[in-house]
């Protein structure tokens, strides 16, 4: 039997960190907000209302905790199913995932030939499109299944990695399914639901309907999915808690993360640094399941951007912001669609920019943190040049830390190792050739004799086999 949460995972380190588990763990949601195009904060107001819920319900504390994590990181396995979402609908999968949710997919509508038109086949010749949007109608209801099947399985396999309690991930894992026993992936009905999956599919609707067309709408929504999409009883539970004004309250403040921080049941879980790394890595596997051009790519560069953070003595605290840096610089590439980031060809112009959005939108997620800001620096950071030619904000020479050097030298030494979908990995020896030309114009010199040195010696770091697009100078 899995041991309790708290005192399994987190609870033996009461008083050795200094930094909360929820405070990480509600920052980081905003980045599983980016996979699904939703308004930023989607989990946190998720959260709010899930735990009104539960509460309201009288779970016992260590279920609420349960159902807390759960409703925060909900959305941990999203990133698995972008490229295949890609692939089928031909078009921007964010902007698809948001409105597929909306959508009541169990039956031909409209609506849903509507939404399938509108984003299905971007920029296809109109014959072609048509047979798309066709295909994918006739097809809805298996391809769903297929898509929330593999959200599902790397749901589970994330969340365990993380140290989630098994109610958590159960609760993640079956959170599509549907009262009536038409849902996803499994068909379960009814009690056979979990309660907490039960709760998070109301509270993610909740938001997600009062997002486009308010919380009325959003109440009428619920009321009329009652007893198909939604457990009666919860939706009883939840119109009675709006008709008291308790439902939404802070809902919509700008406020709400602050709130969110508050609602953690029992005493607040401390994170330590073993816990941190444990989250940074599944962060790390979140971003680069996104694509299978970005396999391992994180861990490649954290590898190499230790190596070459040894080599020139680092220890201790810094060592670890290097360590946590490598491993979260890309968090902002969840925003960026997968028909660019599996795109064989070159960007355009827009396209680019989409991308040189990443840098500043990881270290924006991670700024949330208050502890953080120093690790938030350097990851914004990572695509910066020594010259001033990088991006997003031009900085130079002294501008730039040592950790944020020794990340943007392991990102490039990865990058080109990595095969990518218009040409294939370079060797070692020829990577650091290539990257010489930019040593100490652009690049760090001691860094890069530190990353030669290392690789001289034939240490494992940077996987070669696998294949990566990353838009960077050399991209
Ligand atoms: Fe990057
Ligand atoms: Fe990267």
């Amino acid at each position: 039997m899995r041991p309790d949460w708290k005192r399994d995972a987190f609870a033996g380190t009461l008083s050795a960190g200094t930094i909360s588990l929820s405070d990480i763990v509600s920052a980081l949601s905003f980045a599983l907000d980016l996979t699904e195009d939703a308004r930023p904060g989607h989990a946190v107001r998720s959260c709010l209302l899930g735990m009104r819920i539960g509460t309201e319900l009288g779970l016992p504390d260590q279920q609420l905790s349960s159902l807390y994590y759960a409703l925060l990181l909900k959305d941990i396995g999203c990133s698995c199913n972008a490229n295949l979402l890609c692939e089928m609908v031909g078009g921007d999968d964010r902007r698809i995932k948001r409105s597929v949710k909306l959508e009541d997919w169990r039956y031909p509508s409209i609506s849903g030939l509507k939404l399938l038109w509108e984003h299905a086949g971007a920029g296809e010749a109109i014959l072609m499109k048509s047979k798309r949007v066709l295909s994918l109608a006739m097809r809805r209801r298996r391809f769903r299944n297929e898509l929330v099947r593999l959200r599902c399985e790397c749901g589970v396999k994330v969340g365990r990695k993380i140290g989630l309690p098994e109610a958590s991930v159960e609760a993640i894992s079956s959170l599509d399914e549907h009262w009536d026993g038409r849902g996803y992936p499994e068909r379960l009905r009814g009690e056979a639901i979990p309660i907490l999956a039960r709760i998070i599919n109301l509270a993610q609707c909740l938001d997600l309907f009062s997002s486009e067309n308010g919380t009325a709408a959003a109440m009428r929504s619920i009321s009329a999915r009652s007893g198909s999409w939604f457990d009666p009883e919860l939706v009883r539970v939840a119109r009675a808690l709006s008709q008291q004004n308790r439902l939404w309250e802070f809902y919509g403040s700008g406020m709400e993360r602050k709130v969110v921080l508050g609602l953690e049941p029992g005493m607040i879980v401390r994170a330590d640094d073993a816990q941190i790394d444990r989250i940074a890595e599944a962060f790390a596997d979140v971003v680069d399941a996104k694509s299978p051009f970005t396999y391992a790519h994180l861990l490649g560069v954290r590898d190499a951007a230790m190596h070459i953070a040894r080599q020139i003595g680092m220890s201790g605290e810094r060592l670890n912001l290097v360590y946590r840096a490598s491993l979260l610089h890309d968090l902002g590439k969840l925003r960026v669609p997968n028909s660019i980031l599996d795109k064989p060809g070159k960007l355009d112009f827009m396209e680019w920019q989409v991308v040189r959005e990443h840098p500043g939108l990881s270290g924006e997620i991670l700024s949330r943190i208050r502890p953080f800001q120093e690790l938030a620096r350097v990851v914004g950071e990572h695509h910066e040049k020594l010259d001033g030619s990088g991006y997003p904000g031009g900085l130079k020479g002294d501008q730039l830390s040592i950790e944020s050097r020794i990340v943007a030298v392991a990102d490039v030494y990865g990058a080109l190792l990595e095969d990518r979908s218009y040409r294939p990995g370079r060797s070692r020896a020829a990577a650091l050739l290539s990257m010489k030309e930019s040593v100490p114009g652009k690049l760090d010199a001691e860094c890069y004799e530190a990353l030669a040195a290392s690789s001289a010696s034939g240490l494992p770091f940077a996987r070669r086999d696998s294949s990566h697009v990353h838009r960077d100078m050399y991209g």
